[in-house]
């Protein structure tokens, strides 16, 4: 009898991690290592949060919370739906869980059958396929292209469905992509969804607020109102607030499913973390300028990055609407050799050698579902990405 469950067998672990540790175990050894692999804001949590959170430890908020979320922040995401979104949820449809992930997971675990099937535009965020695997469903890949953007066509969607889908996951400003939907192009994918009933909309709408220029951010119960019996509107304060340490993530849909995930959430955790949860009460009902603030620098990134590795020989990189993420192309360099007499036979081995010879870390897209590409996460100084992306030019210069 094997000791560890076959679950174990359909799952790997994440790529973005292996990376990251990686890169962690150069700079251990000295190596100057400039990370853009990494999903998180560089900015602290603005200090509003973190006074909330220290007044309610100061209060005696330590104690366990409803498994759901506190009244006061199930409140305050009901009224962020409302403002943000013009969607109307009542506090008991909303539930608070530990980060976006957990609340993915038990969306998942609450509804999926073995051979279930869940539609999953691909570049995707890699947790989608594992937590799909582990709860006994099937992902169904659908790869977009770099010439439309990385976005999925209605066409495709409507021939992705089958009578198993329970599912399609939508993320809009996409991790790894960095894509959003236009109002347009999300009223094509809904058109799709309204002639199949039986599909389910789980919308990933983490990276809501960072979309840049004159884009404006939709969600898919808002284009299509009509779906919103079936979709499960998922969001979170981590990117949008600088709090991914805090681990709070929420989602808001049909009684039923809320329940359900509610009753595997107190068998599973009880609840999330009572002073985080009244950090994020104070994020959402707080003043906003963070978000402002931030979007402006990352637009700022965005542009130094894209112009910076379009000018590296062999790189085609497309310019998305949002998230931190760019996802070029390195398709004109694959079968090249480096200086080192290593030959670049896929996206991996970009990166890899990347890594290795200038101390850039980045992800290779095959991870994500899509290559040969890889993902530049520009979360961090205009100092270190310009820094970043010569050595990435000196790089691709190199490669004959
Ligand atoms: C697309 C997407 N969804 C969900 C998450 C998870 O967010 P959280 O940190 O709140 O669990 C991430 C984090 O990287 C993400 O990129």
């Amino acid at each position: 009898m094997a000791f560890l469950a076959d679950a174990l067998s359909r799952i790997k672990p994440s790529a973005t991690i292996a990376v990251t540790q990686m890169a962690r175990e150069l700079k251990a050894q000295g190596k100057d290592v400039i990370s853009l692999s990494v999903g998180e804001p560089d900015f602290d949590t603005p200090q509003n949060i973190k006074d909330a959170a220290v007044a309610a430890i100061a209060r005696g908020e330590t104690k366990y919370t409803p498994v759901a979320g506190i009244p006061e922040l199930r409140k305050a995401i009901a009224d962020k739906f409302k403002r943000e979104n013009g969607l109307d949820y009542k506090p008991e449809q909303v539930i608070v869980g530990t980060g976006g992930k957990q609340i993915l997971f038990n969306a998942f675990m609450a509804t999926i059958n073995p051979g279930d099937e869940v539609v999953i535009p691909a570049p995707f965020w890699v947790s989608y396929p594992e937590m799909i695997a582990l709860c006994g469903g099937t992902p169904v890949f659908v790869e977009t292209t770099i010439e439309n953007n990385f976005k999925l066509t209605a066409e495709q969607l409507d021939k992705a469905i089958t009578p198993k889908t329970k599912w399609f996951m939508f993320n809009s400003p996409s991790n790894p992509s960095g894509a959003a939907y236009s109002k347009e192009e999300l009223k094509a994918l809904t058109d799709v969804l309204m002639k199949h009933p039986h599909v389910w909309v789980l919308t990933d709408d983490m990276y809501e607020h960072l979309v840049f220029g004159d884009f404006v951010y939709y969600t898919p119960a808002q284009v299509e109102p009509a779906l919103y019996d079936r979709t499960l509107t998922m969001n979170g304060v981590s990117k949008a607030y600088a709090m991914t340490g805090w681990r709070i993530g929420y989602a808001a849909g049909p009684l039923p499913l809320i329940k359900a995930m509610d009753m595997i959430q107190g068998q599973q955790t009880s609840g999330a973390c009572s002073v985080a949860q009244w950090a994020a009460v104070e994020a959402l009902n707080g003043p906003q300028d963070f978000i402002t603030e931030s979007k402006k620098a990352f637009e700022e990134r965005r542009d130094l990055v894209v112009s910076m590795l379009n000018q590296a020989s062999g790189l085609v990189c497309p310019k998305p609407e949002g998230a931190f993420y760019v996802y070029p192309s390195c398709a004109a360099l694959i079968g090249k050799t480096a200086p080192s007499g290593k030959v670049i036979a896929s996206d991996e081995d970009f990166v890899m050698e990347l890594l290795a010879t200038e101390g850039v870390a980045t992800v290779h897209g095959s991870s994500f579902g899509l290559g040969p590409n890889f993902r530049v996460s520009y979360a961090t100084s205009n100092a270190k990405l310009e820094e970043a992306c010569s050595r990435i030019q000196r790089f691709c210069a190199s490669l004959k």
